[in-house]
């Protein structure tokens, strides 16, 4: 008669199973529930700290390897995924808002495709699952709304402004604020103030992740922000020319300045036009991760200029394969920084 699996068994089994960016067993890290055992079929929950994760098909391979050789008996296994997204909570500490996460986007150069980059992203996040916003905090030239097809402007609420949604994500401009001519003449308080009010006067919900897309430069409202709000990471995107790679340096910079953790860099417009390896450069220089490399692509300038995200255009394209890497290497690392918070 064939023994009965039990649920010390699968624990056992699940305990060999190494979380390759934690480094500690599923088991230790309590990331297995709901263990289930119906004849010799095993069923159980694999707790991510994001649904934009990584690790999840490698998670999935490896415990079903380690239960087939723990329990050669077991039957059908059934792997189910969920997600707790762990928060930077300096964020709700210091200024009470319901976001987990916020991640700055800059880029030294303007140009580069910052803003494309960060749309990108953003709906990569809330088609994995996440919780997302955007903050288009670029005081000079808030294109952001065109890029989502979010022309605003927003509602209010209370007193508030209530964010605009697109793709999924939802949205607040600068360019929501103020006209776009006023701001070209201001200067650091009135500045400060402004991105300020991005989070004293707007509804946000309750967010997995916040992208912010800051203005090219790094200038005062890179020091702005960093001094308003707990950022929990920084992501650099610059061109693929190593010739121009000195404003993406400074981007670099300024992050490490202002002690904010850096996720990594891209290289934007990649290929045979302008070249490549500006990106590899950079990491290599700075000892920071290549997060991914974004090719040059024709139909990239129409469709933003009509609200279209590529990855919502082109979905199977190998472009949007690599945005969704990116965006889940941004959200791995700030599940790492998150879990292993020592701030
Ligand atoms: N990979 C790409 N392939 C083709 N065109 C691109 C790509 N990335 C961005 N673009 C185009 O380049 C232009 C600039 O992009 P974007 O507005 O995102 O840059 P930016 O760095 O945010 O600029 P700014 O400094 O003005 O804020 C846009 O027309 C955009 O559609
Ligand atoms: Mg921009």
């Amino acid at each position: 008669m064939a023994s009965k699996i039990t649920k010390q068994q699968v624990e056992e089994a699940l305990k060999t199973v190494i979380e390759p960016e934690l480094k500690k067993d599923l088991i230790t890290l309590n990331f297995i529930r709901n263990i289930k055992i119906s004849g010799n079929n095993v069923s159980f929950t694999i707790m991510l700290t994001t649904p934009a994760c990584p690790m999840k098909d490698v998670l999935e391979d490896e415990s079903t390897a380690a239960i087939r050789t723990h329990i050669p008996e077991a039957g059908d296994i059934d792997i189910h995924f969920d997600s707790e997204v762990r928060s930077d909570s300096r964020i709700s500490e210091k200024l009470q808002l319901p976001i987990k996460n916020i991640v700055a986007v800059s880029s030294g150069k303007g140009g580069v495709g910052k803003t494309t980059v960060a749309a990108n992203i953003a709906v990569c996040l809330a088609q994995d699952g996440a919780r997302t916003g955007i903050l288009d905090a670029d005081i000079y030239g808030p294109n952001m709304p065109l890029l989502m097809g979010a022309a605003g402007p927003p509602s209010q609420k209370g007193g508030k402004l209530v964010p605009v949604r697109a793709h999924g994500v939802e949205l607040m401009s600068m360019g929501f604020l103020i006209p776009e001519a006023e701001a070209l003449v201001w200067r650091g308080p009135m500045l400060h103030n402004a991105i300020s009010q991005l989070f004293s006067e707007v509804l946000w919900s309750e967010l997995d992740y916040l992208v912010v897309d800051l203005p090219p430069g790094t200038g005062d409202a890179q020091l702005s922000l960093a001094q308003l709000v707990p950022l929990t990471g920084g992501i650099v995107v610059t061109g693929p020319q190593k010739i121009a790679l000195s404003d993406a340096r400074r981007g670099i910079t300024a992050f490490n300045r202002l002690g904010v953790p850096l996720l990594g860099v891209v290289e934007n417009m990649s290929g045979e036009v302008f070249g490549r390896g500006g990106g590899a450069t950079l990491a290599k220089e700075f000892g920071i991760d290549l997060l991914g490399i974004i090719d040059l692509h024709p139909d990239m300038p129409k469709e933003t200029d009509e609200g279209k995200p590529f990855v919502t255009t082109h979905p199977d394209h190998a472009i949007s394969k690599e945005f969704f890497k990116i965006s889940r290497a941004i959200a791995g690392k700030i599940s790492v920084i998150d879990f292993t918070d020592h701030r």
